[in-house]
């Protein structure tokens, strides 16, 4: 039975270029689509730009246009972006529509009608010469905690401090550098606690991976507390009906931006927008979401559309964020990579791969090395895929005038590349997109490895074997086209291009279950070309900031001698690692279980980078600072240090006692 599924990804904010961050996961989501789709199934994929809000208000503002203006300008290059990175929206939308006005509205209403909203008032930071209540990033001042300065108003960056505006010493509105006052005004809630117990049953009902589920369970321990939806004006979104001057916050109404693209999708082509969104239904729905998204879509989001009478998601699918060469995505660090940036330097099918050969469905972050990114595209596309093709095409096309054999020398070969459908199959499905590659280049080993026992170019020297060589040939092409299949949910338009090249119709995932015999195939044309490393690297290298000149000759550390007593004072210990864990929210740190002897403690400590699989850790033995004043961070207390070497980044290496070392041995 083919199944009916709705699919989005979250919708980007419509204020800044589409980089490579945000393209991750639209290529994650439009493998999984693609693949459905080639199953058979029903799978619509909707998306939109999400255009309200402050930030985008001010920003239009500042380039002196109308925010109208700007969301159809960033909206045009969203399209053309996703476009050529072969993402297959069904609908690609705004949240400034109509149709997005009446299902917020509907939204609200249903959720008032309910009692689940409240209308209290808050005191909240006013710009007086702005005009304007200020979002908590809009104060900046000095932490009430650390007293390091120039901190924004929820957090504080240096030491971890979460606070209110009002708790900044100094505090001072970004917009017009004026100190702000406190003002009151009523807002209204969304009552976000009324739904606990369907929010405990429905995380738990196989909607998140177990990782997620797992997170939230603590967002359940420290309560679920009231949503304020309501902004005072001026805001860029839409008025509450029965409220002047208010607008509803940017969050309620940008998920609500999935049913109305789909809504505006129903209208053009039929599709029945309730089969989709009533409660009980036979439909499918998922989201495909970064970690930083996950409250809005794992708590507010169910919650409202229960509350308003729809049904749930199906599943809510986190990813991590993309990291190019280890480090954040960032403009200053020249690691902020964007669609078009990439575009001009390489083909967007080779981003495809390696995303898809890197991701898995769970939360960790993923890594653009740029020279494993060249060496996957050259070695995988170019040299195993790919290869298949090339080496057999001119044998076909020589000596039988581009004609296929009528039989395969060897049908079970091509019977166990068929099979391993149903494993990719899972794995697609599973959202094991790693798997599913390593599972087809091993197949393409395989089929390179055929290749080389029968060396049809050394048969083809003998007239007299000109059967046998185009059975070869047959074959090998005949692996290639079931291993394009394959392949086709991450390269569409390479397996487009073999489809023409082997003269078959669109690869459906059973249209390879028998092999291709006896017709004529076209004239070969590449399909890939190997990339140069150095045109990788230029992805990032014109952007880097300008080295300072001339660079600073490498200094000592600027420390003055110390006496034996001074050392004496450091409690040095071997230590053992017990556990080592990845912490969310925190992309620099692991969380260490270490023993020095003395049981088990805890240390946070910043190697992450050069860590990314943290498993590799347990059990090795480190250098521990043992006495180190417990320190409390924003995830928990830092039980002392471990030692490491290294400039830092992906570039630190933990200090490690020779064999033979104990846990708790003073290191002196
Ligand atoms: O975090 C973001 O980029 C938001 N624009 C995502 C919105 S997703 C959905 F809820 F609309
Ligand atoms: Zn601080």
């Amino acid at each position: 039975m083919p199944r009916k599924i709705l699919v989005t990804s979250a919708l980007p904010y419509a204020n800044g270029p589409t980089h490579l961050g945000g393209m991750t996961e639209m290529v994650q989501t439009d493998i999984w689509v693609r693949f459905q789709r080639m199953r058979g199934h029903h799978c619509t994929y909707v998306c939109a730009d999400d255009t309200h809000g402050t930030p985008i208000m001010l920003q239009a503002r500042s380039e002196g246009i109308s925010p109208e203006q700007l969301i159809a300008r960033v909206g045009a290059e969203r399209r053309r972006s996703f476009a050529a990175f072969h993402v297959s929206f069904d609908n690609y939308y705004t949240t400034h529509s109509p149709e997005n006005r009446h299902y917020t509205e509907l939204v609200f209403r249903a959720l008032d009608a309910a009692g689940h909203i409240a209308r209290r008032k808050v005191t909240q930071a006013y710009d007086e010469q702005a005009g304007m209540f200020l979002p908590d990033r809009y104060v900046k001042g000095t932490c009430p905690r650390c007293g390091t300065p120039d901190q924004y108003g929820d957090s504080c960056e240096a030491c971890g401090a979460t606070y209110a505006p009002s708790e900044l010493r100094d505090p001072v509105s970004v917009l017009s550098g004026t100190r702000p006052v406190e003002r009151e005004s009523e807002h209204l809630f969304f009552r976000l606690g009324d739904f606990e117990p369907m929010l405990r049953e429905w995380t738990r009902s196989g909607t998140l991976h177990e990782a997620v589920a797992n997170k939230l369970d603590e967002w359940f321990e420290a309560g679920l507390k009231d949503w304020d939806v309501s902004r005072d004006a001026p805001y860029f979104g839409f008025e509450i009906p029965g409220a002047p001057g208010k607008y509803f916050y940017v969050w309620l109404d940008a998920p609500i931006g999935y049913m109305a693209s789909f809504a505006n999708l129903c209208a053009r082509t039929g599709l029945d927008f309730d089969e989709y969104w009533r409660p009980g239904g036979d439909t499918e729905l998922h989201h495909f979401i970064g970690k930083d998204i996950l409250y809005f879509h794992s708590l507010f989001w169910p919650a409202t559309l229960e509350g308003a009478g729809f049904r749930k998601p199906t599943g809510v699918h986190v990813h991590g964020f993309l990291t190019v060469n280890g480090q954040k995505m960032s403009k200053s660090r020249g690691t902020f990579i964007t669609a078009q940036r990439y575009l001009e330097h390489l083909p967007p099918e080779y981003f495809r791969y390696f995303i898809a050969a890197k991701i898995g469905p769970g939360v960790d972050d993923i890594d653009m090395n740029l020279e494993e990114f060249a060496t996957r595209v050259n070695a995988e596309i170019v040299g195993k895929l790919v290869n298949i093709a090339s080496r057999c095409a001119p044998f076909i096309a020589r000596a039988h005038g581009g004609r296929l054999a009528t039989g395969l020398p060897e049908p079970e070969l091509y019977a166990e590349f068929s099979a391993a459908g149903a494993r990719i199959a899972a794995m697609y499905e599973a959202r094991e997109y790693s798997s599913a590659v390593r599972e087809i280049m091993a197949l393409a080993d395989r089929a390179n490895q055929y290749i080389d026992q029968r060396k049809p170019w050394l048969l083809a020297r003998d007239p007299a074997r000109a059967g046998e060589v185009q059975a070869v040939a047959t074959q090998g092409l005949n692996l290639f086209r079931v291993l394009m299949a394959w392949l086709k949910p991450v390269m569409p338009e390479m397996a487009a291009r073999a489809e023409r090249f082997l003269g078959t119709g669109e690869a459906s995932w059973t249209s390879v279950a028998q092999p291709l015999l006896g017709t004529v195939i076209q004239p070969y044309e590449p399909l890939a070309t190997r990339v140069d490393p150095k045109q990788v690297s230029a992805l990032v290298e014109a952007l880097a900031p300008a080295a300072p000149s001339p660079a600073p000759a490498p200094q000592e550390p600027q420390v003055g001698p110390v006496t034996i007593e001074d050392f004496s004072r450091l409690d040095l210990r071997v230590a053992r690692i017990l556990d080592a864990e990845t912490v969310e929210g925190a992309d620099k740190l692991l969380k260490l279980t270490v023993d020095a002897g003395q049981g088990a403690r805890t240390v946070f400590a910043g190697i992450r980078q050069a860590y990314r699989d943290p498993t590799v850790l347990v059990g090795r033995q480190v250098v521990l600072l043992a006495n180190l004043k417990p320190r409390k961070m924003r995830f928990g207390v830092s039980e002392g240090m471990v030692l490491a070497a290294g400039p830092g980044g992906a570039e630190i290496f933990l200090v490690s006692p020779d064999a033979g070392a104990a846990p708790g041995m003073q290191v002196k």
